[in-house]
């Protein structure tokens, strides 16, 4: 009898040491990332095309670890950056959301952001542009919001490249055939409430093609 209680305590105490090693090799791999440079850089050019009234992004300047920058997230292990949530931080369309709108230019100079799984860019202003079909370049994007940033023309066929893209939520101006979106095989969330889409004839075909869709937001207007 003592000898089996005896036993049962070592082996209590070895689990316990095995969870408090693992736990430290986890924690001092952590602070040690940092951002990459290249990508700093096209942070930096990125936000000089912008129209930042509101200051915004005042974090993002100098040798600052990119990491740290409102709304950038990197990869814990890699440091690549995974993740930009420049949303509209207000969405009630008083003062506050007007003062935070970003604007202007995306530059290209994103696309060096080749880890970015995504991008929130949604209730900002970017004046009635075209959503860039560089856009379509991404190719690890899982999220992609484009909600109420004023984006207009036609919404590019490119997107349908994003083979990853989970989640999408779109405003432009119209779309005229949504072929290439029957390539987003990963597909689960699709709002596109914002989008004319009555030059579209082959939505319902191309939607019911989607596999994994399983929440669907359209405005179908008659004319
Ligand atoms: C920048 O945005 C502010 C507020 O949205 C606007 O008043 C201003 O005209 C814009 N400036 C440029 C150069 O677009
Ligand atoms: C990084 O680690 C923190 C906590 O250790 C975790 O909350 C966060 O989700 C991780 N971020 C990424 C992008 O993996
Ligand atoms: C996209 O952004 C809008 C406005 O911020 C938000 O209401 C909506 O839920 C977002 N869509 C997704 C798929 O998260
Ligand atoms: C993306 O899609 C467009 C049209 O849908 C196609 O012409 C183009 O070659 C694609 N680009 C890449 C990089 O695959």
């Amino acid at each position: 009898m003592i000898m089996e209680k005896s036993f049962e305590v070592v082996v209590f105490l070895l689990s316990f040491l095995f969870i408090a090693t693992f736990n430290f090799s986890l924690c001092s791999g952590d602070p040690k990332v940092v951002c990459i440079e290249r990508e700093r850089q096209a942070l930096l050019s990125f936000k000089k095309g912008l129209n930042d009234s509101s200051n915004r992004l005042s974090s993002w300047a100098g040798d600052e670890d990119c990491c740290t920058w409102t709304g950038v997230g990197c990869n814990n292990i890699t440091g690549h950056v995974v993740e930009l949530h420049l949303s509209n931080p207000y969405s009630d369309y008083g003062a506050s959301y007007e003062r935070s709108k970003l604007g202007g230019h995306i530059n290209p100079s994103l696309l060096e952001l080749k880890h970015l799984n995504y991008l929130d860019l949604s209730l900002n202003d970017f004046g009635g542009i075209p959503i860039p079909d560089f856009l379509g370049s991404f190719r690890g994007l899982r999220y992609l919001n484009l909600t109420g940033a004023q984006f207009g023309g036609r919404v590019p066929h490119q997107l349908g490249n994003l083979s990853s893209l989970r989640y999408l939520s779109l405003t432009g101006d119209y779309a005229d055939d949504l072929g290439w979106l029957s390539r987003l095989s990963s597909l689960e969330y699709l709002d596109m409430r914002g989008v004319d889409l009555h030059k579209a004839i082959d939505w319902l075909q191309v939607v019911n093609m989607l596999p994994s869709l399983s929440e669907l937001h359209l405005y179908l207007l008659s004319t």
